[in-house]
């Protein structure tokens, strides 16, 4: 983990002292600022010697998340063929990654809440209690406080994955850092491509200007691209063209007006969901408490 800012250090020390513990680990920060990164260094420097294991519990279909984590029995359900071993059990001995546990349905949580607390696991459509032996690291891009109080997340289940919370601040409020990475990243493109680039001067002004909604993995392709189109020994960024529409404050707020009807507000919120969902229906009808069946339902009505 590259950084050295204050707030980096802080995170490094920290690690050193949770790994080797059987504490759990809630990581928050904003996509990109290196969640993942920090659930694989706990794990490294854990000792435990099974697997890392991630799931990213939003991206997952809410009805099959269940039998993802905890294994379902051959007949369970229409389509459980033969029986399937969940990530809980595959992480035997390592270290489960919880990604974006925020997004898991509270009724999961519950289930979840137990599972954690004695140790033991029923597969979907099984009887038999199933002790398991892994080490869970949870993280959300959310603020965990809000989450609780937007009833995403269960705050039983927060305060059983947060022993400790790790908090990643955004790369823009982590001065110097930002050069640190982008040279790192330089670094690594030259070693595997026998090169030797450097930042240019002119790039210094976009690295500590530009604001990096998209943290560490942005700087990380920003700087690939640059390391590509580059000539010669020189690595020029650019700053990145506005985002779309006013940024992610107005991609994530809709707007009503006195006099619209009820079916044109329903018909605004549906479409900015779904573009905020990518297109995933699933996550969208979720997100909408609605089925998606009355997601196609409404899509169908409009088209039609
Ligand atoms: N401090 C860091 N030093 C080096 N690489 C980093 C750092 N933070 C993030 N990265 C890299 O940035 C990318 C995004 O990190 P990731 O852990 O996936 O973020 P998140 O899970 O928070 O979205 C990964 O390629 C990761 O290796
Ligand atoms: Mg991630």
């Amino acid at each position: 983990m590259i950084g050295e800012c204050d707030a980096l250090r802080g995170v490094q020390d920290d690690l050193a002292k949770i790994a080797p513990t059987r504490a759990s680990v809630l990581v928050t920060g904003e996509s990109g600022t290196g969640k993942e990164l920090v659930a694989r260094a706990l794990h490294r420097q854990s000792g435990r010697d099974g697997p890392f294991v991630a799931v990213n519990c939003g991206a997952i279909a809410p009805e099959l998340l269940a039998s993802h984590l905890f294994g379902h029995e051959r007949g369970s359900f229409t389509g459980a063929a033969s029986r399937h071993v969940g990530l809980f059990e595959q992480a035997h001995g390592g270290t489960l990654f919880l990604d974006e546990v925020a997004e898991m349905p509270p009724p999961l949580q519950v289930y979840l809440l137990r599972v954690l607390e004695t140790g033991l696991l029923t597969r979907v459509g099984g009887t038999e209690s199933i002790a398991f032996d892994a080490r869970v690291i949870a993280a959300t891009n959310r603020d965990p406080m809000v989450a609780i109080d937007e009833g995403r997340l269960r705050e039983d289940l927060f305060y059983r994955l947060a022993d400790f919370i790790v908090v990643l601040p955004p790369l823009r409020s982590r001065g110097d850092d930002r050069l640190l990475l982008a040279n790192h990243f330089i670094d690594r493109f030259n070693a595997e491509h026998g090169a030797d680039k450097r930042l240019s001067r002119e790039s210094l002004h976009v690295l500590h200007g530009y604001d990096w909604p998209g943290n560490v993995r942005e700087l990380r392709s920003a700087i690939q691209r640059a390391c590509i189109l580059g000539d010669g020994d020189r690595v020029d960024l650019h700053e990145p063209p506005p985002h779309p529409v006013g940024g992610e404050a107005e991609a994530d707020s809709v707007n009503f007006r006195v006099g619209m009807s009820y079916a044109e507000v329903e018909r605004e919120m549906l479409l900015k969901t779904l573009a905020r969902y990518g297109n995933d229906k699933t996550r969208t009808a979720r997100a909408l408490g609605v089925s998606v069946r009355t997601i196609h339902n409404q899509l169908g009505r409009r088209e039609g």
